[in-house]
This record gives structure tokens, sequence and C-alpha cells, in this order.
């Protein structure tokens, strides 16, 4: 390969684990002209960053995905250039919630080079340190420019005759500017990109018949485990959960503590950690099939189950069904120019 082909450029899109990880490695080769890391949040740590206040009055939206939930901003012309602030929910804010305790053994989770301040499983607040302290560790810290979205990624291609050269990447960027309160657009072309931007921001909730209107119904009766702090807020409530992995799994645990008894779960799979009985406290119930609105005693609502079995006037509905990937105009990337 020709000189001018080598990628001497570089950019990474978060400063999470795999951000850390990947910054360190290259910073390592000694060989790049220049590494950035871009990252959204005001500091490294990724999913382990703690959002004590998660906004959980955002619109709770069934079966729609990343594309709809979180579209691409519109991308002012003639960069750079300063705006006003974009205020459009961008799903950064994390879903770690306060008891959250690591559910893999720090030998796993660490990287070969560094241990967690100790072990085998430690509260969320032990990877989100390792994570930012790597980066002063490899003296990594100076690559990262912090409050700063990724918001396209266009590919630049090389001249068809001139075979020297390689296609490059132009990024586009917002960084959010709090001592102004403005944001700050601008452009930077790189011969390669890392993405590292993780999995669990935009939370999912399946569609299931009559939850569009008993939505409408009852507003903040139906949540996302994302938006899940504490089960304090829970205290004598009917909560029915949605899902039986790790989340589905922690927050019917938890709220036994406080929720009126029992914590309904609903399950579509047996999980790694059932027995063949609910733990005390907790009655497991199938796939929700209907949503009732105007049923119930003085209409306050029913839940059909799979079996035909029925809950009426619950207070909480918290769906644990997971995550969708989102990385807005990225999909299209490889076939489009800039
Ligand atoms: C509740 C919960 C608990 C978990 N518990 C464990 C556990 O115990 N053990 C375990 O091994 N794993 C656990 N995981 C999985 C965990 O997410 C991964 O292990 C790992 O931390 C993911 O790291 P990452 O760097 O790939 O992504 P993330 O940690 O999500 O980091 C991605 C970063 O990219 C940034 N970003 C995203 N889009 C952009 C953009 N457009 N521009 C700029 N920056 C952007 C984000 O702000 C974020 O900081 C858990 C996940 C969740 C949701
Ligand atoms: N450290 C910890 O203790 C901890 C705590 C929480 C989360 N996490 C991590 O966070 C990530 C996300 O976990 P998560 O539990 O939030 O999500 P998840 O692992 O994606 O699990 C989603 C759950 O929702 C169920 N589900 C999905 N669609 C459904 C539908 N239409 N109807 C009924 N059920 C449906 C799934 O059932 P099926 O199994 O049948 O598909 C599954 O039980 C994982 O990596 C997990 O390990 C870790």
């Amino acid at each position: 390969m020709g000189g001018e082909k080598r990628v001497r450029s570089v950019a990474i899109v978060g400063a999470g684990a795999a951000g850390a990880v990947t910054a360190s490695a290259f910073k390592a080769e000694n060989y790049f002209e220049r590494i950035r890391v871009f990252e959204r949040r005001e500091s490294a740590g990724g999913t382990w960053i703690y959002d004590a206040n998660p906004q959980p009055e955002l619109p709770v939206r069934p079966g729609s995905l990343p594309p709809d939930l979180d579209p691409p901003l519109e991308i002012p012309s003639n960069l750079p250039r300063v705006t006003a602030p974009d205020r459009q929910e961008r799903f950064s804010k994390t879903p770690v919630y306060d008891s959250l305790t690591t559910n893999v053994p720090d030998i796993a989770m660490c990287y070969s080079d560094a241990r967690f301040a100790y072990g085998p499983f430690v509260p969320h607040y032990i990877p989100r340190q390792y994570v930012e302290n790597y980066f002063s560790l490899h003296k990594t810290d100076s690559l990262l420019e912090l409050n700063t979205t990724v918001e396209d990624v266009a590919r630049i291609p090389a001249e068809p005759n001139d075979s020297g050269r390689r296609d490059a990447w132009k990024l586009t960027l917002r960084k959010r500017d709090p001592l102004r309160d403005v944001d700050l657009w601008w452009e930077e072309t790189f011969d390669a990109v890392v993405l590292a931007n993780g999995h669990y921001s935009v939370p999912y909730i399946p569609q299931v018949q009559g939850l569009d209107a008993y939505i409408a119904k009852f507003p903040g009766r139906v949540v996302h485990s994302k938006y899940y702090r504490s089960p304090r807020v829970y205290a004598d409530k009917r909560v029915v959960i949605v899902g039986n992995s790790a989340s589905g799994h922690d927050l019917s645990s938890e709220l036994v503590s406080t929720a009126r008894l029992p914590v309904y779960q609903s399950r579509r799979s047996k999980s790694r950690w059932d027995g063949d009985e609910p733990p005390e406290g907790i009655e497991w119930k199938p796939v929700i099939r209907e949503y009732l609105p105007d049923a119930g005693r003085g209409g306050g609502g029913r839940i059909v189950f799979d079996d035909g079995s029925t809950l009426d006037d619950v207070d909480a509905v918290i769906y644990c069904t997971g995550y969708k990937a989102s990385s807005p105009r990225w999909a299209s990337w490889a076939c489009r120019g800039p």
C-alpha cells in the first residue's frame, strides 16, 4: 500500500468502554497523526454515567423504532456556524438506576492492563470511574472532545483516477456551549471512523392492542425501565413489570420491598435466573394480549393476558423490553457522498 493510502487520522464516536480502549490502543501504535474521540456527554463513562433525573415525562410510543423516535437533526448550511441550542430529545441519558451493580465479574469487564478498584460485582459508579480513569491512565484524555455529538458521517470518495488516494469521512459535529447557551457546528475529515456509540440509548416498547389508548387515558402510567431509578417511587402501588431479562428481573425483585404485593411480572420466556416458582412477593403472568382502557371498576383500565386472566386498576406498567440501537443518518452512509 502506498503512503497516501494509509490511515493517518481516525475519529472515535463515543467515550464509553469501547471508545476508551480503542483510543488507548490507537495511541499505543504511535503511528496516527490525529486521533479524536467525540462524546456527546459531559464526561467519559458511557452506559455507566448516572443521571439522577432521567426525564420520565417523555412521550411513550409503543412499536416505534429509532428512525422515528430519534430522527436526525437538520444540519445548518455554511458550517462552521453558531446556532440556537437544539432541544430535540436525543436519548443521551443512561438507564442506570440507584441500586444497579454489575452482573459480570470484574475480571471479564476489565481491560488486561488495569483492574476495577475492587470486585467481583460492583456498584455502577465503579465502572464509570474506571472508564473515565482509563483515559487519564493512557493520557488519551487530551484526545477527548466532550459535549460534542457526531450528527452525521459522510463518505468523501477518492478521485476515480487517483489510485494513490482512499475514501475519507466527513464528520458533522455539534458542541453544546452551556456558557453562551448555543450550539457550535463544524466539520472535520478523517481517514477512518470507529463507531463506539453503544446500543442502549433508545428504549423499545412493543405495540400491543389497546396500548396507545391506554397511555392516552392514563398518562404516566406506562413507562420504560430506562427511566426507573428507585423502588421508593412505587410505594404501595400496584405494579406490572413486562420483560424477564436483566432489567425485568432486577426491577421486579427490588419492587417487592415497596410496592403493593404481589408485583406482577409478565414473561415471554424463562430466564436463566428463574426457578420453577416465582420468588416470594412476585406473581408471574404470561404476555399481555390487550389493554382495555375503559374496562375495570370506574373505568380504571384492564390488562388482559394471553391466558385470559385480567388485572384492573394497576398504578404502573414498567416495560423492561430492552433497547434498539440508534445511528441517525449513518445507516446509509456507505452509499452516500458528502
Ligand atoms: C442497565 C445496563 C446495565 C449493564 N450492566 C452491564 C454489566 O454489569 N456488565 C457488562 O459487562 N455490561 C453491562 N451492560 C452493557 C454495557 O452497556 C456494555 O458492557 C458497555 O459498557 C458498553 O460500552 P460501549 O462503549 O460499547 O457503549 P456505551 O457505554 O453506551 O458508550 C457509548 C458512548 O457513545 C456516546 N454517543 C452515542 N452516540 C453519539 C454521537 N452521535 N456522538 C457522540 N457520542 C455519542 C454515548 O453518549 C456514550 O457515552 C449494561 C447495560 C445496561 C443498559
Ligand atoms: N448489570 C445489571 O444488573 C443489568 C441490569 C439491567 C440491564 N442490564 C443489561 O442491559 C442490557 C439490556 O437489558 P434489558 O433487560 O433492559 O433488555 P433485554 O435484555 O433486551 O431484554 C428484553 C426483555 O423484554 C422481553 N420482550 C421483548 N419484546 C417483548 C414483547 N414484544 N413482549 C414481551 N416481552 C418482550 C424479552 O423477552 P424474550 O427473552 O422472550 O425476548 C426480554 O425478557 C443487557 O445487556 C443487560 O445485561 C444489566
